[in-house]
């Protein structure tokens, strides 16, 4: 691979915005400065030049609900880089009873089309000894370091809170990370089954048995769960102003704990199920569901003052085809929406241009604190000598309307259809590979690398050494009186 230089923009990273010149070599950033030359330039005149998106949450070919998401690690990544993002991390999902090991083996055979580089969060589905050691092996000899949970799902992937505390537990000595799906599963079991009894069968019925309450009892629960083990917490797609709140309260308390939006749940809301088409509503359907717009301002006031960390899409991308198998039942619509080429221009769109956050904080909650919780920074998330080129040329002024018409991903519609977006990538760089060139594909199959992550990030290892010192211990006593017996 020759050198190329991106001229004339003005770099933008998480805490700095500055005019500069950028050279990569051998899919690396090599200089950055002024006057540097090499045998391939690009204009980034009127251009934001940004670390590359990180995606920390995305489901692709994931078996669920008896079929499989549709958008797979070759249309998956493609859609990734047309909207600027060039990290996915995926999820390797054993089965309840299957080892570790296969499931990793199953992911990586699908990962082989992958057009830009991607991880794994391992997902703990259930319990046992062969867990507890299998999750050593994870982390040490396969680089995935980070642990989901689900809350929800009773009866196919949800755990249960002693196999939390269980699995929490491993993870604080390994120095790896739990995730946990926030929602209290057993609850939403009830109230399916009432919501069904009385005839509720619509897929408006899927946002009536999740209440924003069952997402917030379910948040604290983890975050109380993750204090007694000791262990940092990571909730993915925060929905609403209740879980919001336990995270934002758990900061304030010193706790360790990162929560993620959606970019559907800062933009979309629950109006989308009263749709009077069964296919509009039912295509919308996922867990947690889109919430009453109240909790959209929670969202973003928790991206502004950092009580959020990171915007996601949980890309789970089912066709129409695949939500009708919920007509007549909604608990059979398979949960999950597509969004991985729209997450950025919607972000940058609703949350940079309205003046909701800057394009620091863009870049912040898009790339860089997803590295950094998820350690693999500076390699990822930064525009610095020896970093990744993995790097967006952003035109703040290019236009368009989204369609399911024109989009990579394989499904037949888009969530987001209709809206005029404002801020698309000029030039997507993947390791240096140009993959977006003036806005158009060149996505090269295969060319997407695992990225193996360290455990005992300096977050694990500031709050284990906390833990040891505040640990409870006997306390020294001057004497001791004979026993009583
Ligand atoms: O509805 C959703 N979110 N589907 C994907 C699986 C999950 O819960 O993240
Ligand atoms: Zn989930
Ligand atoms: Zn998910
Ligand atoms: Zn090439």
């Amino acid at each position: 691979m020759g050198s190329t230089v991106i001229r004339n923009g003005t770099i933008v990273t998480a805490d700095l915005t500055y005019e500069a010149d950028l050279l990569i070599e051998d899919g690396r950033i090599a200089a950055i400065g002024t006057g540097l030359t090499g045998d391939e330039t690009l204009d980034a005149s009127g251009c934001y030049v940004m670390p590359g998106g990180i995606d920390p949450h995305t489901h692709l070919e994931m078996p669920f609900m008896g079929t499989h998401s549709t958008d797979d690690f070759g249309s998956g990544t493609r859609a990734a880089l047309a909207g600027g993002t060039t990290m996915v991390v995926d999820f390797a999902l054993p089965s309840p009873g299957q080892s570790l090991l296969d499931a990793l083996k199953v992911w990586h055979n699908k990962s082989g089309q992958a057009a830009c580089d991607y991880s794994y969060h391992m997902a703990v589905t259930w319990w046992d000894r062969q867990v507890f050691d299998e999750m050593e092996t994870v982390v040490r000899e396969h680089g995935i370091t980070t642990f989901k949970h689900f809350m929800a799902y009773k009866g196919a992937l949800m755990v249960n809170d002693d196999e939390l505390f269980a699995s929490f537990r491993r993870c604080a000595e390994l120095g790896a990370i739990p995730l946990v799906h926030a929602e209290n599963g057993d609850v939403v079991a009830e109230l399916q089954a009432k919501l069904l009894a009385e005839g509720n069968t619509g897929p408006e019925a899927h946002a009536y048995s999740r209440p924003s309450s069952v997402e917030g009892e379910a948040t604290n629960r983890a975050i109380m769960i993750a204090d007694m083990a000791g262990v940092p917490l990571y909730v993915v797609h925060v929905s609403c102003e209740e879980a919001h709140e336990a995270i934002r309260r758990a900061k304030m308390l010193g706790k360790r704990v990162w929560g993620e939006p959606l970019i559907q749940h800062l933009t979309l809301d629950e109006s989308e199920y009263a749709h009077p088409d069964w296919d509009h509503a039912a295509r919308r359907v996922m867990s947690p569901p889109f919430r009453d717009k109240r909790h959209q301002d929670s969202l973003w006031a928790g991206l502004a003052s950092g009580t959020l960390s990171v915007v996601a899409t949980d890309h789970c991308a089912f066709t129409t085809e695949q939500k009708r198998n919920g007509v007549g039942d909604f608990t059979k619509i398979p949960n999950g929406t597509g969004g991985l080429e729209d997450r950025m221009p919607m972000l940058w769109t609703h949350g940079v241009v309205t003046g909701r956050i800057t394009m620091n904080e863009f870049v912040a909650v898009t790339s860089t604190n997803a590295a950094k919780i998820l350690n693999c920074y500076p390699r990822k998330g930064a525009i610095l000598v020896g970093a990744d080129a993995d790097i967006v040329v952003w035109d703040p002024e290019k236009t368009k309307t989204i369609t399911a018409g024109s989009q990579v991903s394989a499904i037949d519609y888009n969530v987001f259809e209709g809206q005029q977006v404002k801020g698309l990538p000029r030039y997507v760089l993947s390791r240096g590979h140009v993959s977006v060139m003036d806005g158009e594909l060149h996505a090269r199959e295969g060319h997407g690398a695992f990225v193996a992550r360290p455990p005992q990030g300096p977050v694990n290892r500031a709050l284990s050494s906390w833990k040891a010192l505040t640990a409870p211990r006997p306390v020294e006593r001057t004497g001791i009186p004979a026993s009583g017996v």
